[in-house]
């Protein structure tokens, strides 16, 4: 099978570190041969999760995210820490798209269930954005996906990459090889499905 995986940050900010580490893992998970949509959630310009504009309009790009969310057999997500949890963008986007629509049940999760994703953070603090993406598992967890027990974490991420957007460091570099591996590993173990 060929894996099919959709990357996107959680921070929306030009110049991201998050979505330079994003960048790398996209192109590593490519060279191992899964196809990778890469996504900026900024470009969905969706509206705070609220439940009456579910209730009466149901938003058109939240309708598009959760589409390619179900389109794909897993994620790559980086996501930054904000004040020790995940950034609201990233929250929002993932609510948005575990709201059920065309007659699904409440708890259907048909973006999520089943599938796998693989988690990155960066942060210019000495752990790396470690809360922020233990926080995102947990949240994956709840919804049903998989999350691969590897992780990549960049401490002093605003030293961490030289100037052509590679790492510095040999290490996370290798970590970030495992991370995909292990990413498209489970994929092909579970077969999640796509619409
Ligand atoms: C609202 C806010 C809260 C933040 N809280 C944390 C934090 O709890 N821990 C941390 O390591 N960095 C924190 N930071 C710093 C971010 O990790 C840093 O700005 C990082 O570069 C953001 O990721 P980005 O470069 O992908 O935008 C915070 C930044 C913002 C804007």
């Amino acid at each position: 099978m060929i894996v099919k995986l959709l990357a996107f940050a959680g921070s929306t900010r030009t110049g991201s570190l998050n979505q330079a580490l994003l960048d790398l893992a996209v192109a590593e998970a490519r060279s191992r041969g899964a196809e990778v949509m890469s996504i900026r959630l900024k470009d969905f310009d969706l509206p705070l999760y609220d439940g009456d504009l579910e209730a009466s309009a149901f938003p058109a790009k939240a309708r598009e995210l959760k589409a390619l969310f179900l389109a794909h057999h897993g994620f790559l997500i980086a996501s930054p820490e904000y004040n020790g949890s995940v950034s609201g963008v990233l929250k929002n986007a993932i609510d948005w798209a575990t709201r059920p629509t065309d007659g699904e049940s409440m708890v259907a999760l048909s973006a999520f269930r089943g599938k796998v994703a693989g988690l990155l953070g960066a942060s210019m603090s000495p752990f790396g954005g470690l809360r922020g993406v233990t926080h995102l598992r947990q949240i994956l967890g709840t919804i049903q996906t998989v999350v691969a027990t590897e992780q990549v974490l960049i401490p002093a991420a605003h030293a961490a990459f030289d100037d052509a957007g590679a790492l510095k460091d040999a290490l996370p570099a290798q970590l970030l090889g495992g991370l995909v591996a292990g990413v498209i590993d489970l994929a092909e173990r579970l077969e999640p499905s796509t619409a």
